[in-house]
């Protein structure tokens, strides 16, 4: 692809394989034009990140807000008075997992699932607590023919259950997410429910193929057992992981991070423990993710159906 020129705003690639650092605006008084710029940026980078701002949740969510309709992350608590602003707490002295801590997308256990994540820094460690990203693009593409030919055919049961459901091991301090200090939950939505979606899908906006394995929500493969599905999703998500494919996110204090949830996986170090950090999370809902294998989906809680031709 191309790298775009950008008028409006000074773009630094961080990685060769997608990432990229903004400069040069003020996300709490954007212009339309430099809005029209970081929407283009955020697509052809997929993880984009600006450093040195200052906003309130309201000035965080008008700014995301320009990408969609806001949602809230169905089994994360809100900020008090603040519904579509999640509060990500690791204390000092917390131990074990921490939230984000595996290769993932975001909530696939939704049926529309968000397509933009941001991320704002409050308080951060001295050093570490990055979040890693990995291009999807790369690790579809990379594939053998004859593996993609297989990724297309494939759908994927998606669920929180490995997450967030205590009847496997979510009661579990040293592996569960929900047991950990600072992080406060709310389970609206019934962590054993599961949710399909294509294998691979199809970028609305860019039109390539991604491989969307989402890490510890893709429970199995469509019609096959856990036990049958592992071998295939493990090597799925050792191929993700391969260094080449990743970028890396910094944060001070004032940092704002955003991903493109329908090509990255993204991964949330814990490598600050003795430190705090604290970090604001609003996420844009989109419709439900197309490719080969289910390339026309009808929204059951909307009257809302998304289609992409399928080659
Ligand atoms: C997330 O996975 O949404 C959080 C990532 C992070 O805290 O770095």
């Amino acid at each position: 692809m191309t790298a775009m020129t950008y008028r409006h705003l000074q773009l630094r690639r961080v990685a060769g394989a997608l990432g990229a650092e903004i400069t040069g605006v003020d996300l709490g008084a954007l212009s339309d034009a430099a809005f029209v710029e970081i929407q283009r940026a955020f697509c052809e980078y997929s993880a984009v990140y600006f450093p040195d701002q200052r906003l309130t949740p309201e000035q965080q969510c008008a700014f995301t807000g320009r990408f969609g309709p806001l949602t809230h992350h169905p089994l994360i608590a809100t900020l008090p008075g603040h519904p579509h602003v999640a509060g990500l707490v690791r204390e000092a002295d917390s131990t074990g997992m921490n939230f984000g801590g595996s290769w993932h997308a975001d909530s696939t256990f939704m049926e529309s699932p968000p397509f933009a994540t941001s991320l704002y820094a409050i308080e951060v460690p001295p050093q570490g607590g990055d979040t890693l990203f990995a291009s999807l693009y790369l690790a579809y593409e990379t594939l053998s023919a004859g593996m993609r030919e297989l990724c297309d055919r494939l759908v994927v049961v998606h669920s929180a259950a490995a997450a967030y459901d205590p009847d496997r091991g979510a009661n579990d301090p040293k592996k569960s997410l929900i047991m950990q200090k600072g992080m406060q939950y709310n389970l609206t939505e019934d962590p054993k429910k599961e949710m399909e979606h294509p294998l691979v899908c199809v970028h609305p906006v860019s039109g390539r193929k991604v491989l969307w394995e989402t890490g510890v929500y893709c429970l199995r493969f469509r019609d096959m057992t856990e036990e049958e599905s592992a071998p295939l999703l493990n090597y799925l998500r050792r191929h993700i992981a391969n260094p080449n494919f990743t970028c890396r996110m910094g944060y001070r204090p004032g940092t704002l991070g955003m991903w493109d949830n329908r090509a990255v996986q993204h991964f949330a170090m814990n490598d600050y423990a003795g430190y705090r950090r604290v970090m604001h999370r609003v996420q844009v809902g989109g419709p439900p993710p197309v490719g080969p294998a289910m390339p026309v989906r009808t929204v059951t809680t909307a009257s809302q159906t998304a289609t992409v031709p399928v080659h």
